[in-house]
């Protein structure tokens, strides 16, 4: 089983779009095991962001996630990671299917509703530097063998 940092996006709260975010993580089988809303600092996104630093956009991103609330989440299941990106589409929303996240609910790359982890190796790390270890809650679904 793998595990994968989402959050949705300031703008994705500001819409009322953390329930549908949730759904379609819920329905597609996979299991929440942490789950907060934070009001980010700019520190943190720093971190969290960290691989676009220097980058033109890097600053305008920190402000703009840091500007009200995201909602922190860790998903469990089987290919957990690379499946959020399918089901996130493309970084511009735009150039995402119709069906994906940001497909069906942003215009601007700025506003492409949800973040997920791009590999493991960002996993591990954007989970551990969003959730401690009591926050990150093991826990086994009942229904597990009607999905595996
Ligand atoms: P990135 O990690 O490349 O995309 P993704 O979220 O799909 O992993 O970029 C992080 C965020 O930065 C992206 O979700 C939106 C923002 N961004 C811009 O505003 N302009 C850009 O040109 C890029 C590449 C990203
Ligand atoms: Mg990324």
């Amino acid at each position: 089983m793998e595990r994968t940092f989402i959050a949705v996006k300031p703008e994705g709260v500001q819409r009322g779009l953390c329930g549908e975010v949730m759904t379609r993580f819920e329905k597609r089988g996979f299991q929440l095991v942490a789950c907060k809303l934070v009001h980010a600092s700019k520190t943190l996104l720093e971190s969290h962001y960290a691989e676009h630093k220097g980058k033109g956009f890097f600053d305008g991103l920190v402000a703009h996630m840091s500007s009200s609330p995201v909602l922190a989440m860790v998903w469990e299941g089987a290919s957990v990671i690379s499946t959020a990106r399918t089901m996130m589409g493309a970084t511009d929303p735009k150039k995402s299917a119709p069906g994906t996240i940001r497909g069906d609910y942003g215009i601007d790359m700025g506003r492409n509703i949800i973040h997920g982890s791009d590999g493991t190796e960002s996993a591990t790390r954007e989970i551990n530097l969003w959730f401690t270890k009591e926050e990150q809650i093991t826990w086994k679904p009942a229904l597990s063998s009607w999905l595996y």
